[in-house]
C-alpha cells in the first residue's frame, strides 16, 4: 500500500485524490491518509504531490513509521474524498516544515 506521510499535514493540496482509480483517500481536517485495504499499488497519486508526501510502505522514511498505522487508522474514521478542495489559506507556509505531527488534526 502507498502512505501518506508529514509533508502533507495543514498543506493538504489534494491534487492526489482525483486520480486514484480507487477512491482510496479519506480526507480529514488538514491532512489525507490512504486506506491500505483499497489501495492498489498503482502509484498514480506520487508525482501529483507537490510537497512529495506519498511513499510506498516499504519506503516510507525511518522517522516517519508511524504514519504507517495512522492512515490504516484514520481511513476508518474519516469519508472518502475524491474532488479536489481548496487547501487551507496558509499551506504554502507549511512546505518544507518538518516534523509537523503535532499538527495533525483528527
Ligand atoms: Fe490510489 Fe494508486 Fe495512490 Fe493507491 S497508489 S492511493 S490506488 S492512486
Ligand atoms: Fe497531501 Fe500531497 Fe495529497 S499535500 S492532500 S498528499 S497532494
Amino acid at each position: 500500500t502507498y502512505v501518506v506521510t508529514d509533508p502533507c499535514v495543514r498543506c493538504r493540496y489534494t491534487d492526489c485524490v482525483e486520480v486514484c482509480p480507487v477512491d482510496c483517500f479519506h480526507g480529514g481536517p488538514n491532512f489525507l491518509v490512504i486506506d491500505p485495504l483499497e489501495c492498489i499499488d498503482c502509484a498514480v497519486c506520487v508525482p501529483e504531490c507537490p510537497v512529495d508526501a506519498i511513499y510506498p510502505d516499504d519506503e516510507v522514511p525511518a522517522d516517519q513509521q508511524d504514519y504507517i498505522a495512522l492512515n490504516e487508522r484514520l481511513s476508518r474514521q474519516w469519508p472518502v474524498i475524491n474532488r479536489r478542495e481548496d487547501p487551507p489559506p496558509d499551506a504554502g507556509e507549511w512546505e518544507g516544515v518538518s516534523d509537523k505531527r503535532r499538527w495533525l488534526e483528527e
